[in-house]
């Protein structure tokens, strides 16, 4: 961290939370809290809460919570630093300037000119293009139905032919070699000394980051000639892995889903017709990384690439990375051998969302594609067939979903549903044999990890649970406190919380735990925080209340013993442990709360 906490905490108290989210959300008083639509997904009914008194946020819906810096950053996508600038500039409070390591200072200037000699770079292209040099490319793009207007909005340009003009240009605006050699958009000469231009006589794109600040560029070829577009390599900018085109406007269109195209002229011709949730991924594989960055912004992709083999392959790789992110996908595929810009010239972009609203799930499609594979005239390839789809099916989590697609694909292909079925239940008995074989330790199956999340969330709740009544009472606190030690529970996460809570408890009293969110590093994290303050049940009585505390606080602490007893040799500590154990079979705490 860069501030001392002192100065991170008095940002965190000036800045009032109910304040700072009424500028995004228009939010009303509900009792206690103030409740408002979701900025973090797309609802229409408010489960987005905020405590003023608790200063913490959480949304009922989707999970989003946090404290005041913790909002601005997800919203913003600012990183701390830069949330604690912002917030500290409202409140007018003066920062140190002194606390950056030299190490850190000299990285945020590197950041910083680079950033200058893309911004620069970006203007320059721009004016290339609306020069006499720049006709050819401003002809293209007319023949290619992009508007002026739009040109201007994506900062569309032109590098000239000459191999050192850009190179030439940066260096009489004072920038060093260094520096724009890292910028990646010059290349150092294999043959001689010196530098040229990687992009000349392209068309250019400039790549923002989702603040709209230029990143990279892309640059297509005006003629036939090979390869088409050339991009920035990746710079300290650039990580082609967290970034998608286009992020910065489909993150403002604020639509619960998003498409995702191969290309720039996808997106762009997309934009121009209206359609503006909307990012490109720029030909490269879609990762986990992007996958992430998505499910900020929306909870479901339409996948909608080129509709030749490389898409279709692109497309089949995508679905279950954006599975694993909890994103829900359908899949439009266009006629043969089109791409979003070609189709939406030829038929009009009313024709292309129209089109998307037959687009099929993620599960149909992949069917869709087997089946290509085989000719089902042929009771050999019909088989194989059938074996390659049951083994889909059977991957699927739940029962209901199974049932489903066994009905779809027993009636349009015409296969016995009873058939079908029995050879699911086949696959998914080979599945679960070759999972014995599988050491414990080793969870590679999803049936396992669910498994192993299912007993996670288990605990996960059990331990919310009691942190939560510990904090609506305080002389549950004190009891407790008694008899738990942040050790005793179970994961790093809430033996830091507790930690935390034992140590700023004053009487079993917390008076400000949205303190706690700072101490925490990931979103995940600080979102469970504001869980156990935000998300409180109500308790119907005392007696339930007690039943709670002394269930869950036996539970850990058998489990803790438990542990313990497995790797103990040693006769005398064996003895303790039991001994500890009765006292626990024995424990009883009685809550005097009120
Ligand atoms: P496409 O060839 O589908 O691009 O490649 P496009 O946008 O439809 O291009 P036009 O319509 O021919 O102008 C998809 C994306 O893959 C990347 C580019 O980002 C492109 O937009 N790509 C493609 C490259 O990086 N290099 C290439 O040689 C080709
Ligand atoms: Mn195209």
């Amino acid at each position: 961290m860069y501030y001392p906490e002192e100065i991170i905490e008095e940002v965190r108290v000036q800045n009032d939370i109910v304040d700072l989210i009424s500028e995004y959300v228009t939010l009303k008083k509900k009792g206690n809290s103030y409740f408002g639509l979701c900025p973090f997904h797309n609802e229409k009914t408010a489960s987005f809460s905020v405590s003023q008194e608790k200063q913490m946020y959480y949304c009922f819906g989707c999970g989003a919570g946090g404290n005041v810096i913790t909002f601005v950053m997800e919203k913003e996508n600012y990183n701390f630093v830069e949330t604690i600038q912002l917030l500290a500039q409202k409140r007018n409070i003066e920062l140190p300037k002194a606390q950056y390591s030299e190490k850190a200072q000299k990285e945020i200037k590197k950041r910083q000119s680079l950033l200058n000699i893309h911004k620069d770079t970006g203007r320059y292209f721009y004016s290339n293009l609306q020069q006499e040099e720049g006709r050819e490319a401003r002809e293209y793009l007319s023949k290619r139905e992009l508007s002026t207007e739009v040109q201007r909005k994506f900062g569309l340009g032109y590098a000239k032919g000459n191999h050192y003009d850009l190179y030439n240009y940066l260096k009489n605006r004072g920038y060093n070699d260094q520096l724009i050699l890292e910028s990646g958009l010059v290349i150092k000469s294999k043959t001689g000394p010196g530098c040229y231009d990687r992009f000349s006589d392209r068309l250019m794109f400039p790549i923002f980051d989702v603040h709209g600040r230029v990143i990279a560029f892309g640059g297509r070829v005006l003629d036939g000639s090979m390869p088409k577009y050339l991009n920035s390599p990746e710079t300290i900018l650039f990580e082609k892995n967290a970034n998608l085109y286009g992020l910065n406007y489909a993150r403002v269109a604020r639509k619960k889903e998003i498409f995702i195209v191969e290309g720039y002229m996808d997106f762009i011709a997309m934009y121009q017709a209206g359609i503006h949730n909307v990012v490109a991924s720029l030909g490269t594989a879609f990762t986990k990384g992007h996958a992430n960055l998505i499910k900020r912004y929306a909870d479901e992709v339409i996948l909608l690439y080129d509709s030749d083999e490389a898409g279709i392959r692109a497309t089949i790789r995508a679905i279950p990375i954006l599975q694993a992110a909890n994103i829900k996908v359908r899949v439009l595929h266009l006629p043969k051998g089109q791409d979003p810009d070609d189709y939406i010239i030829e038929r009009g972009a009313e024709s292309l969302i129209e089109l998307g609203s037959n687009a099929v799930g993620a599960v149909t499609f992949q069917i869709q594609m087997i089946k290509t594979k085989y000719n089902m005239e042929n009771i050999e390839q019909k088989i194989r067939f059938i074996d390659e789809v049951s083994d889909l099916i059977a991957g699927l989590s739940n029962a209901i979903e199974q049932e489903i697609y066994i009905q779809q694909v027993s009636k349009i292909y015409n296969i016995e549903a009873d058939a079908l079925k029995t050879e699911v239940r086949k696959q998914m008995q080979k599945e679960q044999n070759k999972n014995k074989n599988i050491s414990i330790n080793k969870i590679k199956n999803k049936r396992d990890i669910n498994k192993n999340t299912k007993a996670e969330e288990g605990y996960f709740k059990t331990q919310s649970e009691l942190l939560q009544i510990m904090c609506l009472y305080p002389s549950v606190l004190i009891e407790v406190k008694k008899h738990l030690l942040p050790e005793d529970f179970i994961d790093p996460f809430f033996q830091k919380l507790v930690g935390l809570i034992y140590e700023k408890q004053i009487d079993g009293h917390i008076t400000n735990p949205s303190q706690f969110t700072s101490f925490f590093e990931t979103s995940e994290e600080q979102q469970k925080v504001a869980n156990i303050f935000l998300a409180q049940k109500e308790y119907e009585n005392k007696e339930m209340i007690t039943k709670v505390i002394n269930d869950t606080v036996k539970k850990l602490k058998n489990k803790a013993i438990e542990e313990e007893l497995k790797t103990t040799k040693d006769i005398e500590k064996l003895q303790k442990l039991l001994k500890a154990k009765k006292e626990v079979d024995n424990l009883y705490i009685d809550c005097i709360y009120g």
